[in-house]
């Protein structure tokens, strides 16, 4: 997809295939690019009911007189008065929703107003975002394909000069977080079968070609032996795919400055292991890769962006399956750090690809470590799908997370720590067991994550509810790429 800005007196002028304009449900004011004569036609659909009802409708007009283009598509705003940052949103999916849909091929879109709090940059930024991840088609493995998306250029049309270097970095920043969470919904889309440990280091490796700034290492079972990795190593017993740790270093930023580590956990099939899942809806267990694929998003994102600065993305890579050689109940592994482990449950198994992975970030003296994590399914069960969970022994890092996740749109809502939820962990023949019983599951797994992360700022995101959708539209959702690129490049400090 193409972004361009264009600035206009007058909106008729445009020639696209569609003009998008936003419409209020009782506001009298149009964008000032709006000739009076269209502003009239307009009105009266306003006036007629057409924008009263929740922001994100839509209404076209075909062929309209003395319009240069060839199509107005108007999007309700709702409300003038409850306009802000989620409807502003609505009307970003509106818009994406009516144009997939439709055989428009360049838009010309008129921004309907100031959003509170929020600068122009954002909004650019997050209409680039929407569209480009609008754009998805998963078909590597299907042999009918749906259609390609027809929208191929979207230029943002304004009528005065002011603000277009910020607009122009907004589109672009947009367009490359799109381009991060069509990657990481590709990734999670894609079988087990295909998407094993090795597919994921392969896909690694591919960023790194002809690109000065990234290094990607792939670690595979010996070398981690070597390291002491004990804990991550035993979840891949019982598979035939060998485990891998993949590591992107992304340098931008000045050769001193600290970088931030993300590590995703990369489980390319969970299937419980000894300790089986149910089979409903275990073909779903091949999302458990998300965290890892989210890492790979937002390494590419950077990329394209050539941002100033470091990230480390580390992706412990694992499939999780049963057989006579398979980790079993009751078995006591050693860490990387020297922690043994007692695994009572072979399903718990995010927890021990990621404490060895924490324990190697260690070496990039990070300046803050962040992992996501398809975790718990308890995690469902407090936030549902709207928020990711998060936790961490830093409270500034904590809450520039969050602050990221409100204005990127993509989530995230804090739940606590503390001792009284690390007794849960105790083991009679281990440092520590690697489950915590049934109550406060996601506190629990986040507390094991804890005792491999004291030398650094750490927080952790559990994406169970949020990496993918259920029913009907299953698939990856691409999230938390957004809240991470938020972060990375506006919230952390
Ligand atoms: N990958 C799962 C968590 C999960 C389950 C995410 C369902 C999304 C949907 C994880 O490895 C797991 O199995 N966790 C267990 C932990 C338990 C054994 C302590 C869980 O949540 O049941
Ligand atoms: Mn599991
Ligand atoms: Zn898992």
């Amino acid at each position: 997809m193409n972004f361009k800005i264009s600035v206009v007196r007058d909106i008729a002028a445009v020639k696209a295939d569609c003009l998008v304009l936003g419409g209020f449900s009782d506001r009298e004011h149009w964008p000032d690019s709006v000739p009076a004569a269209l502003a009239e036609q307009l009105d009266m659909l306003r006036d007629g009911g057409d924008l009263s009802a929740k922001p994100g409708q839509s209404v076209w007009i075909y062929q309209p007189r003395d319009i240069s283009s060839k199509r107005i598509l108007v999007i309700g705003c709702g409300n003038s008065e409850e306009w802000n940052a989620s409807a502003y949103r609505e009307f970003l999916d509106g818009c994406a929703g009516a144009l997939q849909n439709s055989p428009v091929k360049s838009a010309a879109i008129a921004l309907p107003a100031e959003v509170p709090g929020q600068d122009d940059a954002w909004q650019a930024s997050q209409l680039a975002t929407t569209l480009t991840a609008a754009s998805y088609r998963y078909d590597a493995t299907r042999s009918e394909v749906e259609p390609p998306p027809r929208l191929r250029s979207v230029t943002l049309v304004r009528a005065s000069k002011g603000g277009q270097a910020a607009l122009k970095q907004g589109l672009r920043e947009g367009h490359a977080i799109g381009n991060g969470v069509l990657l990481a919904r590709e990734l999670g889309d894609l079988p087990g079968n295909v998407c094993t440990p090795e597919y994921l280091a392969q896909r690694a490796r591919k960023l790194a070609r002809g690109q000065q700034r990234v290094t990607t290492t792939i670690l595979n079972e010996k070398q981690m032996e070597s390291l002491g990795m004990g804990a991550l190593l035993s979840v891949s017993h019982g598979s035939s795919q060998p485990a891998r740790l993949i590591t992107i270093e992304y340098r931008g930023g000045d050769e001193k400055a600290a970088p931030v580590v993300l590590v995703g956990k990369g489980i390319t099939f969970d299937s419980g292991g000894i300790s089986l899942k149910p089979g409903a809806k275990m073909d779903e267990m091949k999302y458990d890769m998300c965290g890892g694929a989210s890492v790979i998003g937002v390494m590419q994102a950077l990329v394209e962006l050539q941002a100033d600065i470091n990230v480390v993305g580390i992706i412990p890579a694992s499939e999780n399956l049963p057989s006579g050689a398979a980790t079993k109940p009751g078995d006591v592994v050693t860490s990387m750090s020297g922690l043994t482990i007692e695994i009572l449950n072979t399903d718990a198994e995010g927890r021990l690809v990621l404490c060895d992975a924490l324990t190697y970030a260690k070496k990039y003296k990070p300046a803050a470590v962040i992992d996501i994590a398809t975790l718990t399914g308890a995690c469902i069960v407090a936030l549902g799908n709207h928020n990711s969970g998060l936790l961490g022994n830093n409270q500034p890092l904590a809450d520039q997370l969050l602050e990221a996740g409100r204005n990127s749109g993509d989530g995230a809502w804090q739940l606590p720590l503390g001792a009284a939820y690390q007794k849960q962990l105790k083991s009679n023949f281990a440092d520590m067991a690697n489950i915590g019983g049934p109550a406060a599951g996601t506190i629990t797994a986040a507390c094991f994550l804890s005792r491999f992360t004291e030398d650094y700022h750490w927080a952790h995101l559990d994406i169970a509810g949020v990496a993918w959708r259920q029913g009907d539209n299953k698939g990856a959702t691409g999230r938390p790429v957004p809240l991470l690129m938020e972060y990375l490049l506006h919230t952390s400090s």
